[in-house]
C-alpha cells in the first residue's frame, strides 16, 4: 500500500519568489527535489510555505480565507496566500508584522523578531484552513525555528497529534533576537530547557531543543558545531542531542547550471570541449574591461561580502602576490566596508582586479564559465554553494578546509584546499594550484575531475526523505 508523508517546508525565502542568499537556493530546489521521489510506494507532499515579504514576486495568487492569531487579549491578521510552482502548493503568509519589516532580514531586530514569530506560528496555524495536515515540519535556521517549538508547546496543551519537527541548519550564529516576551504575548510559554541560560529565549536554540531531529547542511559542519570554535556556545547542548544530530549535504540545481545549455555565458562546452572555454575568458575579460589575455590566471570570489566568507582575506591575499601576474574579478554585495575594501583594491590594480559590487545572477555565470580559479576562504562554511557550481563549470576552487567546502573540494584531485584562516595560507594554495596550472593537460585533469562530480539534489533528498521516514514511523 502506498505511503504518502505530508511535509510543511518552512523558510524565509525561496528562489524564484525571493533570494538573498544561499538559503533562498535550497528551499527553491529541496522541497522539488523531494517531491520526485515519489513513487508507487511513498509520496511526498512537500509544500513550502514563506512570509509575504513586500519584494516577493509571485504570480496567480489565490487568497485564502482570513484567521487570527490570538495575541494579549487581542488578534493578528492572517492574509495567506496559495499559488503553485511546477505542481507543489506554495503558501504565502502575509498580515502586519511582515508589512511592516520591507526586507527579508532588517538590521532592526525587533522588527525581525515580530516577524518571524509571526511567521512561524501563523504557519503552523495554516494547516487547519486548508484542509492538509503535516506529518513533518521541515523549518531551517532561526527565522522559522518556532514553528517547531510551537508545535511542541500546543501539543502540551492540546494533547494534539505528533508533527514530527526537522531543522535544518544552515547558519548557526544567527540564532535570532530575544522572542520570550513575544513569545507570552501569543501565549506561548517558555519552556524550562536546558539549553544555556542565555539561549533560552532564542528561536534557534528553542527550535533545536523542540526539534525531533537537526540537520547540519553538511557532514563536516555536522561535526563542527558540536566543537567550541563553531558551535556558537550550543556545542555542550548539542552534544547532548548527537543522536539526532545528522549532516546532509546540499546540492545545486544541475539543470540550470549546466555549461552545456547556460545561455548567460558567452558558449557553451562541456568537459570534452574545454578549450572553448577560453573564448568565454575573453568574453569575460571584455565585459570587465580587463586587458585581454588568455594565459594570465583569472581568479574570482562570487560571494556576500561578509567575514564569514573570509573576503578580507583574499583580498589581503591578492594585494601580498604583487609579483606575479593575475586578472581577479570580485562579485557581490554586502558589509559597506568590505565594499570599499573591494574597490580600494581596485583602485590599486586598476589594470589586473575589478570590483563589480552588486548581486548579477548572469555575470556570475559567466564568472564561473571564464574563471580559472574561484577563491573561498571562509572562516566558517556551513556547506557552500559557489565551489560545486564553480566545478561544475571547470573554474577550479581554492578553498579553506572548513564545513561543506572540505567535504566538496579534493587537495589536489578537484581543487586546492589549505587548513589556516590567513591570507598566507591561502597565497600558498593558490600558488600551488598556478604550478598546476602552468601545465595544460594536469590543469585539465583538475577541471574534468570536478565536472564529473555529481553535485545534482537527488542525493541528498534521499537522506532527507529516509530522516522524515525514521521521524514518523
Ligand atoms: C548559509 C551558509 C552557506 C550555505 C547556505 C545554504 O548561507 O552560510 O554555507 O551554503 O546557507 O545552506
Amino acid at each position: 500500500m502506498s505511503k504518502t508523508i505530508n511535509v510543511l517546508f518552512l523558510a524565509a525565502e525561496a528562489d524564484p519568489f525571493i533570494k538573498v542568499g544561499g538559503l533562498g537556493d535550497v528551499a527553491g530546489s529541496l522541497p522539488h527535489a523531494l517531491r520526485a521521489l515519489s513513487n508507487d510506494d511513498i509520496k511526498l507532499d512537500v509544500r513550502l510555505v514563506l512570509p509575504y515579504h513586500p519584494a516577493v514576486k509571485a504570480e496567480n495568487l489565490r487568497p485564502l480565507e482570513l484567521f487570527t492569531l490570538p495575541r494579549s487579549g487581542s488578534e493578528v491578521e492572517v492574509e495567506a496566500f496559495e499559488t503553485t510552482l511546477n505542481g507543489m502548493p506554495v503558501y504565502f503568509i502575509g498580515g502586519e508584522p511582515i508589512r511592516a519589516n520591507g526586507s527579508v532580514y532588517s538590521l532592526d531586530a525587533k522588527l525581525d523578531a515580530e516577524k518571524y514569530t509571526f511567521f512561524s506560528l501563523a504557519a503552523l496555524e495554516l494547516s487547519n484552513h486548508i484542509n492538509w495536515q503535516p506529518d513533518v515540519l521541515h523549518a531551517n535556521d532561526w527565522h522559522t525555528a518556532l514553528s517547531i517549538y510551537g508545535n511542541l508547546a500546543k501539543r502540551w496543551e492540546a494533547g494534539a497529534r505528533h508533527v514530527a519537527g526537522v531543522l535544518t541548519l544552515h547558519n548557526l550564529p544567527f540564532m535570532g533576537p530575544d522572542i520570550s516576551a513575544l513569545l507570552e504575548s501569543y501565549g506561548i510559554k517558555l519552556a524550562q530547557t536546558d539549553l544555556p541560560e542565555w539561549a533560552r529565549v532564542m528561536p534557534m536554540p528553542l527550535g533545536l531543543w523542540a526539534s525531533d531531529a537537526i540537520v547540519a547542511v553538511s557532514p563536516g559542519y555536522a561535526g563542527e558545531v558540536l566543537t567550541p570554535e563553531y558551535g556558537c556556545g550550543l556545542n555542550e547542548f548539542l552534544e547532548l542531542r548527537k543522536d539526532t544530530l545528522s549532516g546532509v549535504l546540499n546540492g545545486i540545481d544541475t539543470i540550470s547550471f549546466d555549461p552545456a545549455v547556460d545561455k548567460a555565458i558567452g558558449i557553451n562546452y562541456t568537459a570534452d570541449t574545454l578549450e572553448k572555454r577560453i573564448i568565454n575568458k575573453g568574453v569575460l575579460q571584455e565585459r570587465l574591461k580587463l586587458p585581454h589575455n588568455p594565459n594570465v590566471p583569472l581568479f574570482s570570489i562570487i560571494s556576500r561580502m561578509d567575514v564569514q566568507k573570509g573576503v578580507d582575506l583574499a583580498f589581503t591575499a591578492l594585494k601580498n602576490m604583487k609579483r606575479i601576474n593575475f586578472q581577479a574579478v570580485i562579485l557581490g554585495t554586502g558589509d559597506p566596508k568590505l565594499e570599499e575594501a573591494a574597490r580600494n583594491l581596485e583602485s590599486l590594480f586598476p589594470e589586473n582586479i575589478k570590483a563589480v559590487l552588486r548581486f548579477d545572477a548572469n555575470l556570475a555565470r559567466l564568472i564561473y564559465a571564464g574563471s580559472d580559479m574561484i577563491l573561498m576562504p571562509s572562516r566558517y562554511e556551513p556547506c557552500g554553494l559557489a565551489q560545486m557550481i564553480a566545478m561544475r563549470y571547470g573554474c577550479v576552487p581554492v578553498v579553506r578546509a572548513v564545513g561543506g567546502l572540505k567535504d566538496t573540494v579534493k587537495q589536489g584531485e578537484t581543487g586546492f584546499v589549505f587548513e589556516k584562516a590567513h591570507h598566507m595560507s591561502l597565497v600558498s594554495a593558490i600558488k600551488t594550484g598556478l604550478k598546476v596550472f602552468a601545465d595544460r593537460e594536469k590543469w585539465r585533469m583538475i577541471q574534468r575531475a570536478g565536472m564529473a562530480g555529481d553535485f545534482s539534489w537527488e542525493a541528498s533528498a534521499r537522506e532527507y526523505q529516509k530522516l522524515y521516514l525514521s521521524l514518523i514511523k
